[in-house]
């Protein structure tokens, strides 16, 4: 419950995203006017940028409920009649992951989301019928890692589409502050600045290792967190400089001491590397393809030389042509 002292509960509270803030606003000032449930919204990005927050801020703003669901969980039909019964008018329904929803259920939501009718099969076989029932108006927020993985009639459904994209360093700095200030720890503003740099433009990242840094700050009794000891501690949990992890280095050392840098398929890095492909993909590659270490082309991945020289390897001259 640490985790929700944290999460902003309201918009204004809210770091970063500025253009999508901008959006929601609007979209609660116009339905509040009208009187109206907001129109379903679906959030895409890579994970831990605020989609789970950013639903919770609606419903905060809008003064309604929040029900919140993983698509996974969703399987059999019963499973999402149940919560589309039991909302509230107004209430928001966020479903996570919602590229992974089985069609079974994706078919239910598609006319609950548009019509706010409940369609049920009663019975089989030949006495089967179906009837509908009436739902309360209500707002579906759909979150996905991979917003090309849903289908076209499920996306057509949602009225706004927005993307969460990676946060700049001052604004990662300042959510740095915001936390250690929740967590009552001394931090100078270089060193909340050193686990900023660190992150991965990821505000998930940054609470994940304030909290590190202040284990080890707590257990070695360093009193206020420098620029020094949040780069010390950060080391010893072989977060470098740039804020990769040890994984990340992994999948890139693999791609130049094994395929010479690329081009190389997603299976071939995750069979060679233990990892998952779809773990690589929507976790690892996003932030990895932002910084420019890593290309996507049709032939394969590719590790950029900038990542050869981060690593300390000398880039093939094939390479620097990339550059
Ligand atoms: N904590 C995590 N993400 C945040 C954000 N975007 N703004 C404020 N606090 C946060």
């Amino acid at each position: 419950q640490q985790e929700e002292r944290l999460r902003p509960r309201r918009l204004s509270e809210y770091i970063g995203q500025k253009d999508l803030k901008e959006v929601l606003d609007i979209a609660i000032q116009a339905a509040k006017v009208r009187q109206e449930t907001l129109d379903h919204l679906l959030l895409y990005g890579p994970p831990g940028l605020g989609k789970t927050t950013l639903s919770l801020i609606l419903a905060e703003e809008m003064g309604v409920g929040c029900k919140m669901t993983t698509a996974p969980a969703l399987e059999r039909p019963r499973d999402i009649a149940g919560l589309l019964m039991g909302l509230q008018p107004g209430d928001v329904l966020f479903i996570d992951e919602i590229h992974r929803l089985p069609k079974v259920t994706e078919e239910i939501l598609y006319a609950a989301m548009e019509d706010f009718r409940l369609d049920v099969t009663l019975g089989k076989g030949s006495s089967a019928r179906t009837r509908s029932l009436p739902l309360k108006h209500f707002t579906l927020v759909g979150a996905t890692t991979r917003v090309g993985a849903l289908t076209s009639p499920l996306r057509d459904r949602f009225g706004l589409i927005q993307r969460l994209r990676f946060y700049e360093l001052d604004e990662l700095l300042q959510i740095v502050l915001r936390t250690a200030g929740i967590l009552k720890m001394p931090v100078t503003d270089e060193g909340a600045t050193e686990i900023a740099r660190r992150s991965r433009g990821t505000p998930r990242i940054a609470n994940r290792l304030l909290k590190r840094v202040r284990d080890y700050v707590q257990v070695k009794e360093l009193g206020e967190l420098t620029e020094a000891i949040a780069a010390e501690a950060l080391e010893r949990y072989n977060i470098d400089p740039l804020g990769l992890d040890w994984t990340d280095r992994r999948l890139l050392t693999v791609m130049i001491e094994n395929f010479n840098g690329g081009p190389v398929g997603l299976e071939t890095i995750a069979a060679a590397t233990g990892e998952d492909a779809q773990t690589i993909e929507e976790v690892y590659e996003p932030y990895l393809l932002q910084i420019g270490y890593l290309n996507r082309t049709p032939r394969g991945r590719i590790a950029t030389a900038a990542a050869w020289k981060h690593l300390g390897y000398t880039p093939p001259d094939s390479q620097l042509s990339i550059l």
